[in-house]
């Protein structure tokens, strides 16, 4: 049986540096024809990415993806802002029409948003968007955990993949089906392929450090869920504790609760609802996670993230190890 390796289970090994200050670490990514400055995106879920999330993330030079889960009049409201845009769709149900919408709003970048990707549903949908709007668009498909999936998503014509599945911190698809692989070990093995389909590292990410882990192993671009949630910048309204403590929900979209709001019934459960405390504008979390970047960068002598997956060493640790690098003190 294949090991698997999840985050927490591995280390970068520090390595000769000549980089005087993190400024001197660029972390541009490409998506399709465009290069991001920031390689971070928001997530399309409804209690991480409308209007103003995806605002943000492009005022710090990443990419917000607007969730579609709203009907396609909303989702166009949403979108209808200056900037470089992305959205939304599923593959099933009025994704066509949504597509065609989107597509006469502005819309280039079409995030084929479902939880197992590696499905024919998938394969008919990307083809439908391809052969109609060509290579104009881009598509980003997924999810998936494996190189098999990640490559036959490539061969259908999807531009870039997310790569995760059951890692995400809402999501108990693992525990509802069993099925899933770490976060990590997927995102390094599909970068194994010989297909140079962009990697986009979904699910799971808790830390800079994590991010730094993810672009080490291959992926392009991270998406983040809970460490974005509870800013400014996300939709959905600000809970108040008779303490005056403020809270925001943060919920899986394949939660009893999501799925209630967006199709009035529920199906198969495999996320949950939370709150979380309110963490003010996103725009200093994206710095503080930009600055943690470049550090790791420098911490492995690159100065880009393509030297940084040339370079890059992985160690295993143990469970000590993995205490040893905490901050062991707040355990005392
Ligand atoms: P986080 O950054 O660990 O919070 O994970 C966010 C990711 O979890 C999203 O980008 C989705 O890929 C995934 N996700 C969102 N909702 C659900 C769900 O209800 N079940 C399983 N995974 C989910």
């Amino acid at each position: 049986m294949k090991e698997c390796l999840s985050y927490n289970d591995v280390l970068l090994l520090p390595q000769y540096s000549s980089i005087k200050s993190r400024s001197e670490v660029n972390l541009e990514s490409r998506l399709g024809n465009k290069s991001y400055t920031l390689p971070i995106i928001s997530s399309p879920m409804d209690t991480i990415t409308g209007t103003e999330m995806a605002l943000a993330m492009e005022k710090a030079g990443g990419l917000g993806v607007v969730h579609r889960y709203c009907s396609i009049a909303e989702q166009i409201e949403k979108i209808s802002y200056e900037g470089i845009r992305a959205a939304a769709i599923g593959v099933t149900g009025d994704y066509v029409d949504r597509v065609a919408s989107l597509y006469s709003a502005g819309i280039r970048i079409f995030c084929l948003d479902v939880a197992h990707g590696d499905h024919s549903h998938m394969e008919v949908a990307i083809r439908r968007i391809k052969d109609t709007y060509g290579e104009e668009v881009h598509v980003m498909a997924g999810n998936v955990a494996t190189k098999e999936a990640y490559e036959r998503l490539s061969k259908w014509g999807a531009d870039s993949v997310r790569v995760g599945i059951g890692g995400g911190s809402i999501c108990s698809t693992r525990i509802q089906t069993g099925h899933g692989m770490p976060t990590f070990q997927s995102v390094l093995d599909c970068s194994q392929s010989e297909y140079d389909t962009t990697i986009i590292a979904d699910g799971g990410i808790t830390t800079a450090g994590d991010i730094v882990k993810a672009l080490a192993a291959g992926a392009d671009f991270v998406i983040l869920g809970s460490l974005l949630a509870g800013t400014n910048e996300t939709p959905g309204q600000v809970f108040k504790s008779k303490k005056g403590k403020e809270y925001k929900v943060y919920r899986g979209m394949a939660s009893k609760e999501a799925q209630k709001d967006w199709r009035g019934s529920f199906s198969s459960n495999e996320g949950v609802s939370t709150t979380v405390d309110t963490k003010g504008p996103v725009a200093p979390i994206l710095d503080d996670l930009a600055n943690g970047i470049r550090s790791g960068l420098s911490y492995s002598g690159a100065r880009t993230i393509f030297e940084l997956q040339g370079k890059a060493e992985f160690v295993r640790q143990t469970a000590s190890g993995q205490i040893e690098s905490s901050t062991h003190i707040l355990r005392r």
